[in-house]
């Protein structure tokens, strides 16, 4: 082994968590979304909701997030999704980085 390869190793793991990672736009999503849903959903990566019917962001999915109808409905106002959340409405750019956010953290929901 030469004496590189750690150095390139971690480069290795460091470029590939990369692109796993949230940008800064998503992580002040992520913020947002903390504050004004946490109450109910999980919202990040891990984690189990404290409202059971609420569906952990993570596996909301990706036909939902890819529905044009969600970027608009998340500005129309709360209630259009559902009724648990009191009303609040995103302009367009939070919206869609709403959406950015979601999209970047799904993932299968596991099996049973
Ligand atoms: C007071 C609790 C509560 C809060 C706060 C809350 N939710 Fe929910 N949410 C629920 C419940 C309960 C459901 C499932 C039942 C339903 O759809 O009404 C749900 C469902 C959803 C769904 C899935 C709807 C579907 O059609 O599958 C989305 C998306 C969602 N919430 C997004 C959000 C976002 C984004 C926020 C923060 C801006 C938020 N919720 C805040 C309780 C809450």
């Amino acid at each position: 082994m030469n004496r590189f390869a750690p150095a390139l190793l971690a480069i290795g793991v460091l470029w590939s968590s990369e692109s796993e990672a949230l940008d800064l736009e998503q992580r002040r999503v992520e913020a947002m979304l903390q504050r004004m849903c946490a109450r109910c959903h999980a919202v990040g990566r891990t984690g189990t909701s404290p409202n059971a019917l609420a569906t952990p962001f993570r596996y909301l999915g990706e036909n939902k997030l890819y529905d044009p109808d969600f970027t608009q409905r998340l500005q129309d106002g709360y209630s259009s999704i559902h009724r648990a959340m009191p009303t609040a409405r995103f302009s367009r750019e939070d919206a869609e980085a709403v959406v950015s956010y979601l999209r970047a953290i799904q993932e299968p929901r596991k099996a049973k």
